[in-house]
């Protein structure tokens, strides 16, 4: 029996959401073929599009360490398994590429064993595969990977997801400059102290941003989408960064920020159109710094 499982990425924070807010695109995403195989053990058999970069080694990869710790959690831990890994999107970039395998790895597992646990039972699974990539278990890429749309992790002990409307009309582009920043780094260099005055004005920024999706308002949306405590900080890592904005902004996005913990950016727009003329713009500018980029855009 074998399963083949596409995973998409994900753009973690949303601006002002560190850590509890984060959507699903259509594409870019992974993919993973799973088969059951008669001996124990979960090995993997093929990675391709990481330039070699992730480890084979079961105990190393972040895919069979889910996958095994999921089968030893429902009872099953003599499953053999073979997994076949497909990056189709690059690792490092801020689009959750990490989390996008190993949502893929579980779901797969998940369908082969007959769905004994939900996609909200998952999570935690998952969470565990981020603890691994990158030093914390946080859940703005896993949990919108496994649920897809928009997903609120209002608490994490214990954990409380819910997943939020959206107006069907946002467009997502995304534009990732070959530059790399390894998200256990760019977590280091956030301060851990904010100011009362910052947190105000962020936590009104969430509550907009939240009460805009649910009321589809674009405008709310668009005005909410600030960052006063982790965006001064990161955006130290991509080059030119407040020049992109303007250049988003100047052409029409509705906001524009680090997906995840970068380097890639991300605008927001009402349709498809802006989505591809403003990747075109911010593309060619990254060209001029000398960076290498790849674009999507994509409904989310
Ligand atoms: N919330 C996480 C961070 C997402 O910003 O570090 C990483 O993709």
């Amino acid at each position: 029996r074998s399963v083949k499982v596409f995973a998409p990425a994900t753009v973690a924070n949303v601006v002002c959401g560190y850590d509890v807010l984060g959507f699903a695109v259509d594409q870019p995403g992974d993919e993973v073929i799973m088969r059951i195989k008669d001996e124990p053990g979960v090995v993997i058999t093929k990675i391709s599009g990481d330039e070699g970069r992730l480890p084979y080694h079961p105990a190393k990869n972040t895919v069979s360490v889910s996958v095994q710790h999921y089968l030893d959690h429902i009872g099953r831990p003599e499953v053999g398994v073979e997994i076949e890994l497909f990056k189709k999107m690059p690792i490092g970039s801020g689009l959750g590429s990490s989390s996008a395998s190993t949502v893929a790895g579980l779901f797969a597992i998940n369908t082969l064993m007959g769905n004994p646990l939900t996609q909200m039972e998952l999570v935690p699974f998952a969470m565990k595969g981020e603890e691994m990539a990158c030093g914390t278990g946080h859940a703005d890429n896993v949990a919108p990977a496994l649920l897809g749309g928009f997903v609120l992790i209002r608490s994490y002990e214990p954990l409380d997801i819910i997943r939020l409307p959206y107006p069907e009309e946002l467009y997502c582009s995304i534009v990732f400059p070959h530059v790399d920043v390894p998200t256990r780094d760019a977590r280091k260099i956030i301060r851990s102290n904010v100011s009362l005055k910052d947190a105000v004005v962020q936590w009104g920024n969430v509550a907009g941003l939240v009460s805009g999706l649910f009321l589809k308002d674009i405008d709310l949306i668009s005005r909410s989408m600030k960052d006063v405590i982790v965006e001064p900080v990161r955006s130290i890592l991509i080059p030119d960064f407040y020049k992109l904005r303007e250049i988003a902004m100047d052409n029409g996005a509705l906001s524009f920020g680090i997906s995840g913990s970068g380097p890639s950016v991300f605008t927001f727009t009402r349709n498809a159109d802006d989505a591809q003329i403003i990747n075109e713009k911010l593309k060619k500018h990254f060209l001029w710094l000398d960076t290498e980029s790849i674009s999507y855009h994509s409904p989310i």
